[in-house]
């Protein structure tokens, strides 16, 4: 078998194996769904372009699709978050370097902007003409590339590159232009194969919601990220988790004793601000929602404006999934080797354009990922990950347990709008509460945890049926 692929290394394939097979061990989600559906492999047929950290948990979620019937081409939704040795696993899988026979990756850590949207473009490109018939996105970059491509396409043009432009923006227009000119009709032809997205973060989300509202959404969505068994999950208990390892891997200084301002108190704000208070620092919230800052201030958390602590902090870390929350200006004005940190989706949450326009900054590569950027004061600040997000540029992402849950809702998902097509419309769903329910249930056993059943009588006075839903809709966990 001979396939295309890009990454670092296929010699580090092996270390990569040896990890995934220990995190299948952490991922009792996705092991049995692969049992419970293996035979009837209900993804045959699928092309599945993945647009998703390449992770050592995210190779078990592809050989997981794979095993379900699916046809896959991964790419990584970050230029920094691939784990090179999980890619070259996923590309080798039972083949060898020389015979690679595995899955098609085209990831590595530390792409420019250029290779990170080829690279996006690969996966919407399938030899021999058919395309891609589903997504799997994360932050909706490979959904923006179908229909901002598609809209450019049938305006007849690419809008001109301008001052307002982030060199972000830039590039991704340079790709689309690249794109039709190589073949002007392409992206008509790649939205009409597409059968729908499912996709895993806020931010991406955000974006399904504006384009079904605007009436633009070529397919149907399923918003994997707003099952409770996800966004209650991984965006809290694993950011708590590798938060923390973001902020060790790329500057080992000691937490506790010290001054966190964390930005957002949502699920993301929440997981980070339980990490740090845990080390035992002392944790500050911005917030700009009164139900989500009365939240924080119940937790014991100080509640404040940035501007107000700019010269107490010591560690920043935004997680708000909006822009400009941390600017230039503020960080001028930090404290001496304060270090400045984002965990939300997009890099522009931390004005670093602003920064290096700053008179007199220069900046000073400590390690990969880590950036000194000392004003003409004598003063310095420590960036991670130039902005984007930490816990996978500086570390490794989340922990296997917790992606199994997200992962889990990602196969059903995928499963779902690929069986069941005809019964979505181009709106964004979410899982229905009993499957969210299954993949809790799918996790109990590993830990040992032993669930209450409901007795007949007690599950009609509670109005539910004794095998579930246990919860109304409306219910906020
Ligand atoms: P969320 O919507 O639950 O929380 C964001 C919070 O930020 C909200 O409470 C909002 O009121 C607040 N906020 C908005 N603008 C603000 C401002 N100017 N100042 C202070 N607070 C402000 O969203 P969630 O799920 O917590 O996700 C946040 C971001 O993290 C998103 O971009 C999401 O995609 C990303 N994410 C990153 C993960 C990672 O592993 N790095 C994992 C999961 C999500």
């Amino acid at each position: 078998m001979s396939f295309d692929y890009k990454v670092a290394d296929l010699s580090l394939h092996e270390a990569g194996r040896h990890q995934i097979r220990l995190a299948e061990h952490e991922m009792p989600g996705l092991m049995s769904l692969r049992e419970e559906f293996g035979a009837a492999q209900p993804l045959k047929g699928a092309r599945v372009a993945g647009s998703l950290h390449m992770t050592v948990q995210t190779a078990v979620l592809i050989e997981t699709l794979t095993a379900l019937g699916a046809e896959v081409r991964w790419a990584s939704c970050n230029i920094y978050s691939t784990q090179d040795e999980a890619a070259a696993a996923v590309v080798v899988g039972k083949g060898t370097p020389e015979d690679p026979q595995g899955v098609p990756v085209f990831a590595w850590k530390g792409e420019t902007l250029e290779e990170y949207w080829e690279c996006t473009e690969q996966i919407l490109t399938w030899p021999g003409g058919e395309g891609a018939n589903m997504i799997l996105d994360d932050g909706g970059d490979a959904t923006m590339l179908v229909h901002k491509g598609r809209a450019w396409e049938l305006a007849g043009a690419v809008p001109a590159t301008d001052e307002e432009d982030s060199e972000e923006v830039g590039v991704f227009k340079e790709l689309v232009r690249k794109t039709l000119k190589a073949d002007p009709t392409k992206w008509t032809k790649v939205a009409e194969q597409i059968k729908g997205v499912t996709e895993e973060t806020t931010t991406g989300v955000l974006r399904l919601y504006e384009l079904a509202a605007s009436g633009d959404l070529l397919f149907p969505a399923i918003n994997v990220n707003d099952s409770v068994t996800k966004s209650k999950f991984d965006n809290k208990y694993g950011v708590r988790h590798s938060v923390i390892d973001g902020l060790n891997r790329a500057t080992d200084v000691l937490i506790g004793g010290k001054v966190a301002v964390v930005a957002g108190f949502g699920d993301v704000g929440k997981g980070c601000a339980a990490a740090l208070a845990g080390q035992g620092a002392r944790v500050i919230v911005t917030e700009i929602d009164p139900i989500c800052a009365l939240q924080a201030a119940m937790e014991g958390y100080q509640v404040a404006r940035l501007e107000d602590v700019l010269d107490i902090a010591d560690i920043f870390v935004t997680t708000t999934g909006n822009f400009n929350i941390i600017t230039a200006e503020h960080m001028v004005k930090m404290k001496n080797k304060a270090i400045v940190s984002n965990i939300g989706h997009f890099d522009n949450e931390i004005d670093m354009a602003g920064l290096a326009r700053v008179p007199g900054v220069t900046k000073t590569q400590i390690k990969p990922q880590v950036h000194e950027w000392t004003f003409d004061n004598g003063n310095s600040i420590i960036v991670l990950s130039e902005g984007r997000l930490m816990n996978l540029g500086n570390a490794t992402g989340h922990p296997s347990f917790v992606m199994s849950n997200s992962f889990a809702n990602q196969t059903i998902a995928q499963i779902e709008l690929f069986t069941k097509n005809d019964e979505y419309d181009k709106q964004v769903y979410v899982l229905p509460k009993h499957l969210d329910e299954k993949v809790a249930r799918l996790h109990l056993d590993a830990l040992g945890a032993k669930l209450t059943e409901l007795t007949k009588a007690q599950a009609e006075y509670i109005g539910v049926d004794v095998a579930g839903p246990y919860k109304s809709e409306h219910y906020r966990y």
